[in-house]
């Protein structure tokens, strides 16, 4: 069973998600805390709900990012954490996370990677008359929205589309591929060769 840390900044609805799968059983693993940098980010309810352990984590309070990020690192290793999964965390990762948990940490993001990078991807893609976007879960590397890309779902862009309408849409691909990517995760079935991911059948 693999030990799960999610680290979130919002209403964590990419976080209940993987609870839900981990609850009907199509998940063998086990969430041991949420992180977040916000006090009174919505997962962390979520969390408490389900009885996780909840940790508020104030960047504020530390100098520098390293030494946030040491604390950071402190409470995955205290709950044994394997597998770090962002979802919607708004910070960028630092060395002292990356370096800990290279190859076991991964991100959703509401674009079809490589394209719309970085915040409000689903008004980027919109705002540029894109026919297709979707989302994409990925390795987290040092390059912002870049690493190697794991599973990605296409949403048609419709013409009575609005941006809230269509990241709507999104999210909803977003719920299914994030605990498909985790499965596949779990059961060491990807393979990384380069910026390639090989999924095992
Ligand atoms: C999602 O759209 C995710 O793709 C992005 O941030 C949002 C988080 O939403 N990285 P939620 O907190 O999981 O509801």
């Amino acid at each position: 069973m693999t030990n799960i840390a999610v680290l979130a900044s919002g209403r964590g609805s990419n976080l209940q998600a993987i609870i839900d799968n981990i609850g009907k059983g199509y998940l063998k693993a086990r969430i041991t805390v949420v992180i977040s940098d916000i006090g009174n980010a919505y997962a962390l309810e979520r969390a408490k709900k389900h009885g996780i352990e909840a940790v508020f984590i104030d960047p504020k309070k530390f100098p520098s990012k390293e030494l946030y990020e040491e604390e950071v690192l402190s409470i995955l290793k205290k709950h044994d954490a394997e597998l770090v999964l962002l979802a919607g965390y708004m910070r960028v990762i630092g060395k002292t996370l990356l370096e800990a948990y290279k190859n076991r940490m991964l991100n959703i993001h509401p674009a079809l990677l490589p394209a719309f990078t970085g915040l409000h991807a689903q008004k980027q893609a919109f705002d540029h008359g894109v026919k297709v976007a979707g989302c994409t879960v990925h390795f987290v590397d040092d390059v912002l929205d870049g690493g190697p890309i794991i599973l990605q779902r296409c949403v048609e862009v419709k013409e009575d589309d609005t941006a809230e309408t269509l990241a709507d849409r999104i999210l909803e691909q977003e719920h299914k591929i994030y605990p498909e990517a985790v499965k596949l995760f779990v059961e060491n079935r990807l393979r990384t060769e380069g910026r390639k991911v090989k999924i095992i059948h």
